[in-house]
């Protein structure tokens, strides 16, 4: 009786043993449907893909060129390929990746990869994101090294990059303000990585905290002052403005181009309501992080000579007082875009022109002609400081050597 009875004990003890360490292998193995969708919505909040996605038939599959004024960079290969991808990563290094940018093998990734603002993120939104990632297709697709100026091609002197400029550790909430400020916060300063554009860099590429969001140059545009500065910031936007722009990629007062288009179409625009709106309370919030810059009025020579471009090719879709069409042909005056310290985004558009980006939300496109052959850098100069300085607007003065660079950027 005695053996029977320890018999059945092993026995229950097996069989728990076994129901446990079956219930754990599929607990590690298969994330519940809520765990990868909300892993697949931040993927989107942070456009991994964005910079991940080299061939569109291959999403994640790295090989993408991200170049950086310190040479060029390959995003790599995030799907689950063992051999690789991140297949066989755990998900501590995973966690580690994001949140410190260093590798399984101890080496440090270069900020090009946004971790100085995924440090923000929560261990939890880590561990959705790896879930989602875990459920792609594995591509079988190898790294490629990186092709960095001498001395950066050292990863070793990241440690120092870091130690100097990397704050890490998780978005503070700040009790005194609102749960959509808190939430707009931990977007905009962390997983939607904002500041990789739209914050001016230091000589080292690392951001200047003190003029967060104050606009930067990137890549030949520009993304302009995101705090609220009156005549160049978004001081003149209201929440809705802001909303309805990273929603649809325009809204009354401007539209999205160059690759604020990208992040609307991958990112933004697939944001739940509750997110961008969150987004646009943490923008509003932010007092101008430096003062706006005075301006001088070009001669009166130079705005007669852009007034008579603007009369001949611009007022068909812009009207002569700039007003253009809400939506359709965005308007000119008081445009914060337009009047930027930093011309690059308008001689863009000007150079060559644009497809107005379309989302779910405002399916219809547009389209400004490009100029780059018919007009010359001092007429393109002109019609600029032209639209840069009537109806009230106020910007500083472009000269034709700037129109010349800008061709070179394309
Ligand atoms: C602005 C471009 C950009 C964005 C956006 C971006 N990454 Fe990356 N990522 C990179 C680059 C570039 C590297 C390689 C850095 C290096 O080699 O030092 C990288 C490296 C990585 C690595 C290390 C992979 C390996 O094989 O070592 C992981 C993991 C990663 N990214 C995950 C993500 C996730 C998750 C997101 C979205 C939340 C994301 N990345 C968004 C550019 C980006
Ligand atoms: C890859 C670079 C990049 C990233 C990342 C980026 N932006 Fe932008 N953003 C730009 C550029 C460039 C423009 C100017 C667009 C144009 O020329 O039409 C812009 C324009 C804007 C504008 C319009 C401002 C105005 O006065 O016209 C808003 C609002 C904005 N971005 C918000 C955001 C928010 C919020 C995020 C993060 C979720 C973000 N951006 C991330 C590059 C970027
Ligand atoms: C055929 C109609 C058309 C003509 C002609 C035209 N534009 Fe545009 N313009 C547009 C459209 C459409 C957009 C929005 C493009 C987009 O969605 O990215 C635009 C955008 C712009 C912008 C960017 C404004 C913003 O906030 O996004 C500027 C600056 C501009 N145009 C200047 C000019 C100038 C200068 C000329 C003449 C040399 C001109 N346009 C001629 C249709 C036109």
């Amino acid at each position: 009786m005695r053996t029977i009875l320890a018999g059945l004990a092993l026995c229950s003890a097996i069989a728990s043993l076994t129901i446990s360490l079956v219930t754990n292998v599929a607990l590690a193995a298969e994330p519940s449907p809520e765990l990868i969708a909300s892993g697949k919505a931040l993927v989107e909040a942070g456009d991994c893909a964005g910079c991940h996605t080299a061939d569109p038939a291959k999403p994640f599959a790295g090989g993408k060129r991200i170049d950086t004024p310190f040479g060029a960079i390959y995003a790599p290969n995030l799907t689950p390929d063992r051999d690789t991808g991140i297949g066989a990563w755990t998900d501590a290094d995973f966690t580690r990746a994001l949140r410190t940018g260093i590798a399984p093998d101890g080496s440090n990734y270069y900020p090009a990869f946004p971790y100085p603002y995924f440090t923000r993120m929560t261990k939890d939104d880590t561990l959705a994101i790896r879930a989602y990632l875990g459920t792609l297709a594995p591509v079988a697709s190898r790294n490629k090294p990186p092709e960095l100026r001498w001395p950066f091609g050292y990863r070793g002197l990241m440690r120092l990059w870091n130690a100097m400029y990397f704050k890490p550790g998780l978005f503070e909430p700040d009790q005194t303000r609102s749960a959509a400020w808190n939430r707009g916060g931990y977007l905009v300063t962390g997983l939607g990585h904002c500041g990789a554009c739209h914050t001016p860099k230091n000589y080292f590429g690392a951001d200047r905290q003190a003029q967060a969001l104050s606009g930067n140059e990137v890549g030949g545009w520009y993304a302009p002052r995101l705090d609220g500065a009156a005549r160049t910031g978004l001081k003149s936007w209201s929440e809705a403005d802001i909303t309805e722009y990273l929603q649809s990629g325009r809204n009354a007062k401007s539209h999205a181009g160059g690759p604020m288009a990208e992040v609307v179409v991958n990112s933004t625009s697939k944001m739940s309501d509750a997110d961008v709106r969150a987004i646009a309370v943490y923008l509003k919030s932010l007092p101008p992080a430096r003062r706006e810059t005075i301006t001088t009025p070009p001669d009166e020579a130079e705005m007669k000579a852009g007034q008579a471009v603007y009369a001949k090719l611009c007022v068909a879709c812009h009207e002569a007082d700039g007003t253009g069409s809400p939506r359709i042909y965005p308007p000119l005056p008081g445009n914060a875009l337009l009047q930027s310290i930093n011309p690059s985004s308008t001689l863009r558009i000007i150079l060559d022109g644009a497809y107005t980006v379309t989302t779910p939300r405002a399916p219809n496109t547009g389209e400004m002609p490009a100029y780059a052959k018919q007009l010359s850098d001092g007429e393109i100069a002109a019609v600029t400081n032209y639209i840069r300085n009537s109806w009230g607007n106020a910007g500083l003065v472009v000269t034709p050597a700037q129109v010349a660079k800008a061709r070179k950027e394309k």
